[in-house]
């Protein structure tokens, strides 16, 4: 444990006294909020053998940076915001390519390479090399996007500052979003998978393999996966309903685009190497 996350911690512990006055607490909370602006802290990785690590030291001091702030208004044009949190800067020397209409907030990381859309990355958030985020697709806080993703028009991916100890969202490098998924509570997309248009995902929805009917896993689309939105029949007491479920409907060999979702570098050239 870093000195400064055991000083996060202790801040934490302490949460309801602290106020905007507190120098020593917002040093340290400013000081992780930078280090996650430059990528030098996540909140969760992907471990090697595939396990997500969440280190809740650094959601909590996002936790604290809301408590240490106050409100402050914020004047562009005709426009007229009130807010505690500042948004992100300096994204042409982080080789990234922000259209009017984005915003993501400081606190969120954003690698070479990532085109914002007029779109939405709240603080947490952590977003790898190439990834497209398209027309008003949202990466909630804390959600970690991997590389070469594209997350389509409209896509939603949640955010998990609330509640205490839910698992970020995690979409693995090269998959494809459709357009209009949510994706929430933890929920997992595998590398290169291609999520249908229209998917809900969270860690309660089955996700079964088309060709054997076995359940898969619940809110998890494992590796090279094509997936679509379905309905599975289910009893209750008041009748017969469909509940949602994703169905696994082809597999992808390894490192495979599919063929409708291959990107298009002329709209992703902006001229840094990824
Ligand atoms: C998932 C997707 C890639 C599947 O393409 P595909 O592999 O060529 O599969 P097909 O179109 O042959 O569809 C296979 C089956 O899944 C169904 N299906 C396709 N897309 C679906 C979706 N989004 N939701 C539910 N079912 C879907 C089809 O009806 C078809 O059923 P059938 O076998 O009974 O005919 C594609 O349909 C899709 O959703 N692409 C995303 C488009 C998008 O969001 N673009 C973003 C632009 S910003």
């Amino acid at each position: 444990m870093t000195s400064l996350e055991s000083r996060i911690d202790a801040w934490y512990e302490r949460i309801d006294t602290l106020t905007p006055d507190n120098v020593e607490a917002r040093r340290d909370v400013e000081l992780v909020i930078t280090k996650l602006d430059d990528g030098q802290l996540r909140v969760a990785e992907v471990e090697p053998g595939g396990a997500v690590t969440v280190h809740e030291w650094v959601r909590r001091a996002i936790l604290l940076l809301f408590r240490l702030r106050g409100i402050q208004r914020y004047d562009v044009g005709p426009f007229e915001y009130a807010d505690k949190l500042e948004l992100k800067h300096d994204f042409e020397r982080r080789g990234v390519r922000v259209v009017p209409g984005a915003s993501a907030r400081r606190g969120s990381f954003l690698s070479p390479g990532v085109i914002l859309m007029p779109s939405y990355v709240n603080i947490g958030a952590w977003v790898g090399a190439g990834t497209m985020v398209d027309t008003w697709a949202t990466v909630g806080s804390c959600a970690q996007i991997g590389a070469n993703v594209h997350l389509a028009g409209g896509v939603g991916i949640g955010g998990v500052l609330e509640p205490a100890n839910a698992v970020p969202v995690v979409i693995e490098d090269d998959a494809f979003i459709g357009s209009r998924c949510m994706i929430v509570e933890g929920a997992r997309v595998g590398r290169g998978s291609v999520l249908g248009a229209g998917t809900i995902l969270n860690p309660s929805i089955p996700v079964i393999d088309a060709q054997t009917g076995d359940e898969l896993s619940r809110g998890h689309v494992p590796d090279f996966c094509v997936a679509v939105s379905a309905g599975r029949r289910r009893e209750f007491p008041g009748g017969e309903y469909v509940l949602p479920c994703v169905l696994v409907i082809r597999r992808l060999s390894e490192g495979e685009r599919h063929d409708k979702v291959a990107l298009n570098a002329i709209l992703r050239d902006h001229g840094v190497a990824t």
